[in-house]
């Protein structure tokens, strides 16, 4: 029937096929936006910060007249990665042989390069990427051909405003990083749904009112967003009362999350990055109101930990599920699970 082919999910090999992975981190990660960091990393000039697009390493450098910049974190003398972690530099210098380069990406000097020629090319210095901001928050895309940030975005800067949250006026607390067992499409396709929050997500389902009636979910281009009020009488181990009236979790394709939850004015960020066909990182950057109180960001820390641990477990059983073939894919609700089909739908595309 058309209906049961318009409702298959993906072939269920893509989620473990190198060859598959090879093509998304060429068509997709390498031409996307991704969120990297906070400008709280890099805020004093000649502080650099490394991270990485996808499986792109990159290294973002405020330079000493506090210009703000992402550089692919690849020496151009035999191709080493140049920087490791964060911290405080006059100079980027790689590690192997001593290539030097100045905040501004310019190669400074290579050691012998005078005495036998050959390396004076202005063009050796590294190679810059798309960087721009929204707030505090960094985003970088490798493809210098992109649409800007703002399309990415898609209104995100002014539904977050719209919610009572000043980005600008928040603290950020703490990165909390993962690396999981799956495929990165198991993992956004987790975050898609939340058909599965009865049954798995009990003490998030005890504050948020997961009904379908009452938790929505939209598209619009490369966004996918999901957003609900709290339940009338929230029960259990999160206070969601504050100025921040709804939760909101949206998707920007292919991998940056962001979340809200009501209460305190509060925002979490960060990436889904394939490491390998069948591993993924993540972090979430979290971000509360300068004077939230202390036992209130614990609640809500470990409340979005208790999630997270209850979604490691689901999309690792996903992963183990589909790789033991036999079965070529499942079946979407055309409803509940519509997120899914349209994150589906544009990795196809950007694939086709
Ligand atoms: S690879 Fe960087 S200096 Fe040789
Ligand atoms: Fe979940």
């Amino acid at each position: 029937m058309a209906t049961d082919v318009a409702n298959r999910t993906l072939p269920w090999g893509w989620y473990s096929d190198p060859a598959v992975l090879e093509l998304e981190r060429e068509r997709i990660f390498r031409r996307s936006w991704q969120y990297v960091g906070h400008t709280g990393e890099v805020a004093e000039p000649g502080s650099f910060a490394t991270t990485r697009v996808g499986d792109v390493p990159v290294v973002l450098v405020r330079d000493r007249e506090d210009t703000l910049r992402a550089f692919l974190n690849v020496c151009r003398h035999r191709g080493s990665i140049i920087c490791d972690g964060k911290g405080r530099r006059e100079t980027l210098q790689c590690p192997y042989h001593a290539w030097t380069y100045g905040l501004d990406g310019r190669l400074i000097t290579a050691p012998r390069a005078k005495r036998e020629g050959g390396i004076e090319s202005p063009e050796l210095g590294l190679v810059q990427l798309r960087l721009d901001t929204w707030g505090p928050l960094v985003f970088v895309n490798p493809d210098p051909d992109a649409a800007p940030l703002e399309e990415f975005l898609d209104g995100m800067p002014e539904r977050i405003a719209d919610a009572g949250i000043d980005l600008d006026a928040l603290r950020f607390l703490q990165r909390s990083e993962s690396d999981l067992e799956c495929n990165w499409k198991v993992s956004a396709e987790n975050f898609l749904e939340c058909y599965h929050c009865p049954t798995a997500h009990p003490g998030f389902s005890a504050v948020m009112d997961v009904s379908v009636d009452s938790y929505l979910l939209e598209t619009s281009g490369g966004r996918m967003t999901q957003h609900g009020p709290p339940r009338p009488e929230p029960r259990g181990a999160y206070d969601p009362t504050g100025e921040v009236e709804r939760g909101q979790f949206h998707l920007l394709f292919p991998g940056t999350v962001i979340n809200v939850m009501p209460g305190r004015p509060n925002f979490s960020i960060g990436p889904i990055v394939p490491s390998a066909p069948e591993k993924t990182y993540r972090f979430l950057d979290y971000f509360v109101a300068a004077d939230a109180d202390e036992a209130w960001i614990e609640e809500s820390l470990a409340f979005d930990a208790q999630v997270g641990a209850e979604d490691r477990v689901l999309i690792e059983r996903v992963q183990a599920g589909m790789r033991a073939g036999l079965i070529e894919d499942g079946r979407l609700l055309p409803q509940s699970e519509q997120l899914i089909a349209r994150f589906q739908a544009l990795v196809v595309d950007a694939l086709a």
